[in-house]
């Protein structure tokens, strides 16, 4: 019987639905099996990931590459010059609307990262308001990271004691770190090193990171598959990911609830979301899951990003010990012996050179989060149907033919060096552009030159022979290297 009902449903999904649209972006063929397997063996056969593998299509059919993924059109656009026309445009400052996005809210659409149009402008602008008064961009962010740095130094100090080095393993080594960065301004917390329940979360969210991608996972594009085969089809993984995440934000959420104080100023953003709720002001789309969808949002688009980054960063480090000594050189001659502040990045161009090209490392093997067509429109010329997805590969503008970054493979920070200061092209955009441009950008560069400065000051970085960084691209929701071990040293 159910052998039956799969062949039926194959049947279907080979008959149904292949005609492309009047003027669509020019594609491979519309054959929904033969769409994804199309893309499945090219990036399985040659190893290559999902941003790879479609900057390699746009090389045949142009910058405007219309695909059918399942049951889905998507367009994913490529190059600096397509890049302007399509994130200048409010025709495409929607999200996808689906299942695989509303599961991650309680079968609604909640948050900052998947919604649009009114919701998303006021809870958007309301947090980036709240940020700031954190601390957010400001001196505040300094002492909140130099604080975390001194917890990772202190574990670093007492692990090196013994034998004078250590081995780490780099999957987990900004982690907790990172994460609580953005805890401690969410919500006035941090976690332990150590803590169980944190370590088991992050291993929880890597898995997931891995498992599925930004556009979809199999279960989304076939939805059958999610009865036929959970396991394979990424269904349970996200499913229970997602259980654990929201576990840990409720109990979070009432920790707040018990001890709130309306009486005093909030310190963080849970208690300033909670003081809006239960103020006359209360708008129409401030709710508790809401809030909750924030956190989220916050927890998956600034973790996984910076720590890649991070990872990214210090794998070329490891790699090239000559840009290492370079850095330390300027970190010393301006630092003398203090940690570093925000501030120093004026008079820090080369480790400011290795934060953008960390970033390049990072933003040139992804994908933008997929944006949706808000009514029936055109890119370059083409048709694009309402609510079609559309996203950007951003290979294109930091990594492609037409970049201007010449051997983009290779980690040269001196490529955004000017003659006094920082050169950036208006191409290099890991954060995307426009009105759906990331909210965490202060953030994440504050973290990658504050981890990677402290760092460097006091160690040096080295590889292990028998676990060398690869030079692969662990796909995923975001791109990272894979795992690889690295031998730190005191350097004084
Ligand atoms: C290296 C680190 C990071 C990179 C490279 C990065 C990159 C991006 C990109 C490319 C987008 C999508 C732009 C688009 O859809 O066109 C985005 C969106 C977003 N990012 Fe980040 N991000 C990073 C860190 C963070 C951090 C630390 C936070 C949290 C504070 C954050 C929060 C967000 C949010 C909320 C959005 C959605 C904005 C919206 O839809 O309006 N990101 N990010």
């Amino acid at each position: 019987m159910l052998w039956f009902v799969l062949f039926l449903f194959i049947v279907a999904l080979i008959y149904i639905n292949t005609e492309k649209p009047k003027n669509f972006p020019p594609g491979p063929r519309w054959v929904p099996l033969g769409s994804i397997l199309l893309q499945v063996l090219n990036k399985k056969s040659i190893n290559k990931s999902l941003t790879e593998a479609t900057a390699e299509m746009s090389k045949n059919f142009g910058p405007v590459l219309g695909l059918k993924v399942g049951k889905d059109p998507i367009i994913i656009i490529y190059g600096p010059h397509i890049i302007k026309e399509f994130s200048t445009s409010d025709d495409f400052i929607g999200r996808p609307i689906g299942l695989y996005y509303n599961l991650r809210t309680w079968g609604k659409r909640l948050g900052i990262l998947l919604t649009d149009e009114e919701v998303w402008q006021e809870q958007k602008r309301f947090i980036v308001k709240h940020l700031r008064k954190f601390g957010y961009g400001s001196n505040n962010m300094t002492f909140i990271l130099q604080e975390e740095i001194k917890y990772l130094s202190d574990s670093l100090e007492e692990a090196i004691s013994n034998s004078g080095y250590i081995i780490c393993d780099i999957r987990n080594f900004f982690n907790v770190g990172i994460l609580n960065t953005l805890w401690k301004l969410i919500s006035g917390k941090r976690y332990g090193y150590e803590d169980r329940y944190m370590v088991e979360l992050q291993n929880i969210l890597t898995k997931l990171f891995k498992t599925i991608h930004m556009t979809g996972a199999p279960f989304s594009h076939f939805p059958f598959l999610k009865y036929i085969s959970p396991e394979m089809s990424g269904y349970k993984c996200y499913i229970d990911a997602h259980i654990s995440v929201w576990n840990f934000l409720r109990n979070e959420l009432q920790c707040h609830k018990r001890i709130l104080n309306l009486n005093t100023d909030p310190t963080n953003l849970m208690d300033t979301y909670l003081a809006q709720l239960n103020s006359i002001e209360n708008g129409t789309s401030f709710t508790e899951a809401q809030l909750l969808a924030i956190c989220m949002d916050m927890f998956m688009a600034g973790s996984e990003t910076t720590n890649n980054t991070l990872k990214f960063c210090f794998q070329h480090l490891i790699l090239n010990q000559d840009i290492q000594r370079k850095a330390q050189l300027e970190i010393d001659d301006v630092l003398r012996g203090r940690l570093p502040t925000l501030e120093d990045r004026l008079k820090m161009p080369y480790m400011e050179s290795i934060v953008s090209e960390s970033l390049r490392m990072f933003g040139g093997r992804a994908i933008t989060v997929p944006h949706r067509a808000l009514k029936d429109t055109k890119i370059a010329g083409f048709n694009v149907p309402k609510n079609t997805v559309i996203a950007a590969n951003l290979h294109g503008c930091m990594m492609g033919p037409d970049s201007g970054f010449k051997n983009p493979e290779c980690f040269v920070p001196e490529r955004f060096l000017g003659k006094d200061k920082l050169s950036i092209p208006d191409n290099f955009i890991p954060f995307g552009l426009g009105k759906r441009r990331c909210m965490g950008e202060s953030l994440a560069r504050a973290n990658i030159f504050l981890f990677t400065a402290a760092l460097l000051q006091n160690y040096n970085f080295f590889m292990v022979p028998e676990h060398p960084p690869g030079m692969g691209v662990a796909d995923g929701v975001t791109p990272g290297p894979f795992d690889f071990k690295t031998k730190i040293m005191k350097r004084y």
